[in-house]
């Protein structure tokens, strides 16, 4: 399958400056990383605080640029700055917080706030806001306030924003981080909806580790640097290597592990409490 992100080798730096506005340090975000993304594909990224997951996902719509290596998003050369716009175009971002990607004072006229920049017909903006608000299961909130939605709700209103601008992949860069348990799991559904059933690739940043587990791959990073990388399954069977760079396993996967030091010798990389069940069970 063809590749919407191809980053090869590129590196990241950020710049503190002293009192007198002279670069006082470098702080290296991404060290020489390569990761590419198939066109309908469900990644997750993985990593600690500080790993450069968001200098990543940055990279992916054009708010940073690489200082070193290649990145091309859906065949556009992202390191062309007259490119800017037309990335922006095939990748959409949707941030941690939803107050703070909400402009407008009403559902419908803030998913509008998109395709009335780039110039879309009334008709087109009307189609495509009914559209975007049926996706993310909202219409019948069109006409209220943000302010009266929960956080699932108004995050969801960001992501009818967003697909109302047509993109081809979306990132979501730790979306779910504020919500409550059912707003998770409605923005969870929502990003599997778009992905399935409108073939829009996803790219989620998370710390849930039962998240991760319904990806088709992980990335997990680490100091700027990709360190592991597979699907579900493969990934989280590196329960020490998680680990030791501090980070989780689900809870399922954990629990085959420490049974299996105590001596057992379970399958490992098991995800969910289903697939525990039945591997006891066959081993009664
Ligand atoms: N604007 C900035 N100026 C200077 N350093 C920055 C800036 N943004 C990030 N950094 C540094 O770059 C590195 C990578 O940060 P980044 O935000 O990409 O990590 P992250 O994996 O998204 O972390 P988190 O899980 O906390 O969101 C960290 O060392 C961070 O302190
Ligand atoms: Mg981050």
């Amino acid at each position: 399958m063809e590749n919407i992100i191809n980053a090869d080798n590129i590196s990241f730096e950020y710049y503190n400056y002293d009192e007198n506005g002279e670069k006082k340090e470098a702080i290296t975000a991404l060290n020489h990383i390569s990761v590419s993304i198939k066109k309908g594909e469900f990644l997750v990224i993985l990593g600690h605080n500080g790993s450069g997951k968001s200098t990543f996902a940055k990279h992916l719509n054009a708010i940073l640029t690489p200082k070193e290596g290649t990145l091309f998003i859906n065949g556009i050369d992202a390191t062309d700055s007259k490119n800017i716009w037309d990335i922006r175009k095939q990748v959409g971002m949707v941030f941690q917080n939803p107050d703070n990607q909400i402009v407008a004072t009403i559902v419908e006229e803030d998913v509008a706030f998109g395709p009335e920049n780039i110039g879309i017909s009334p008709e087109q903006i009307r189609k495509r806001v009914d559209d975007s608000l049926y996706t993310v299961d909202m219409t019948d909130y069109k006409r209220r306030s943000p302010n009266q939605l929960s956080g699932g709700q108004k995050q969801r209103i960001a992501i009818a924003g967003v697909i109302a601008m047509q993109p081809r992949c979306i990132v979501f860069d730790e979306s779910t981080a504020m919500l409550d348990p059912i707003g998770r799991k409605q923005v969870m559904q929502t990003m599997h909806k778009l992905n399935k059933e409108h073939g829009i690739t996803i790219v989620h940043i998370t710390h849930y580790m039962q998240e991760a587990t319904l990806a088709d791959r992980i990335i997990v990073m680490e100091k700027g640097e990709v360190v592991l990388e597979g699907s579900p399954r493969e990934v989280f069977q590196e329960v020490e290597t998680l680990k030791n760079i501090g980070l989780d396993v689900p809870d399922a996967t954990y629990l085959i592990y420490l049974l299996n030091q105590e001596g057992f010798s379970f399958k490992s990389g098991l995800l969910t409490i289903e697939e525990v069940v039945n591997e006891i069970w066959q081993s009664k």
